[in-house]
């Protein structure tokens, strides 16, 4: 039988107990202590979502805010001394697709960066309040893309590309994938009532590079699919490939308690099959030494830099407030063993 310490236990779902999983032997001490294998956490009072991307010897990452700009945030180490950025980082007021509510929630969610070969300029890829369904009842995302000469900023929206659902459900969580063939994609969440996870290729060269779509969506994962039960929610794709895997990794449940995880699939194709993996890389655990509550929207380092069998990761957690506008930044090393994900000890 598991043990959890007694808060912790209050925590927990039906559903995030129903897998047999490494919520181990080790019990947290009676007071906070650091985690072991994993770092944080950083950035409070919440940075949602974070992203990765590694350039000049600097780690960056840029989170979700509901307000009128996104958060980015930088380390030269990724697993201490996280400083946040000067904004303004994005221009949405630009961007003639996207729109603000009355309450003044714009609906920035889940930003991806990173820098395009052709002319050297950072690409960002975001979600916002699709301005079409603001007013209505059925307040939806589109995802859409801007382009910044400094990583930092400031983002200016790329208007011809965006992707909406306006005929039933929103889009979110757009994600950058670059292949050993140069090819581009990306990857996002199609909400409910249809929750998939899809992928599209766009630009790899030229003016256009990550700004033009290439072809048709193509859909990668369902959610509670291969008999699995994801609490009726998938999100937060990315993939990273190491030798000749692709790793497609994504949370399920809800990101506001502790039900929510990190989960991974693997392919030998980009475009899939994918198959998924039992064992989650990430769920709310005191196996590291300390409490781990909701651990999600994970990013990995892409690029290997020489080293196959690794990939920093950064992702969010609750802390004891349990409140979803309080998500903080942890970072880790995740170990590649062939098809296998695990958290470097
Ligand atoms: C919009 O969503 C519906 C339901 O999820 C889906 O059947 C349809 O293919 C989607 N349309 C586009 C253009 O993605």
């Amino acid at each position: 039988m598991f043990r959890f310490s007694l808060p912790l236990a209050v925590l927990f779902t039906t559903s995030a107990l129903s897998s047999p999983l490494s919520l181990a032997a080790r019990r947290p001490e009676a007071t906070a202590e650091q985690c072991h294998g994993i770092s944080g956490p950083f950035l409070a009072p919440s940075f949602p979502d974070p992203s990765l991307y590694y350039i000049d010897d600097t780690w960056y990452s840029f989170g979700t805010s509901n307000g009128k700009d996104f958060q980015g945030a930088k380390s030269a180490e990724l697993k201490s001394g996280w400083s946040k950025l000067d904004g303004p980082i994005l221009a949405i007021d630009e961007a003639t697709w996207a729109g603000q509510q009355e309450n003044g929630v714009y609906g920035l969610w889940a930003p991806d960066v990173f820098q395009r070969t052709s002319d050297s300029k950072f690409v960002m890829y975001f979600a916002a309040l699709d301005k079409e369904t603001i007013g209505t009842d059925n307040v939806q995302h589109c995802i859409g893309a801007a382009i910044s000469d400094e990583i930092g900023g400031v983002y200016h929206p790329e208007n011809d590309f965006v992707q909406c659902n306006r005929t039933s459900s929103g889009v979110i969580d757009p994600a950058w994938f670059k292949d050993n063939d140069g090819k581009q994609y990306i990857i996002y969440k199609t909400e409910i009532p249809e929750n998939w996870l899809e992928i599209r290729e766009v630009r790899s060269s030229g003016p256009k590079e990550g700004v033009e779509f290439v072809g048709n969506a193509q859909k990668l994962l369902q959610v509670n699919g291969q008999g699995f039960s994801d609490g009726n929610n998938m999100e937060a794709p990315y993939i990273f490939r190491r030798g000749d895997t692709y790793f497609l990794t994504y949370s399920t449940h809800f990101t506001g308690d502790g039900s929510y995880d990190v989960q991974y699939a693997t392919a030998k194709k980009v475009t899939g099959p994918y198959t998924r993996v039992k064992t989650p890389l990430l769920k709310t655990t005191d196996t590291f030494g300390c409490t781990l509550t909701g651990p999600g929207g994970a990013s990995f380092q892409r690029n290997a830099q020489g080293d196959e069998g690794v990939a920093k990761i950064i992702f969010h957690g609750l802390t004891d407030a349990m409140d979803i506008n309080k998500r903080v930044v942890y970072t880790a090393t995740v170990q590649v063993d062939g098809d296998k994900l695990s958290i470097q000890p």
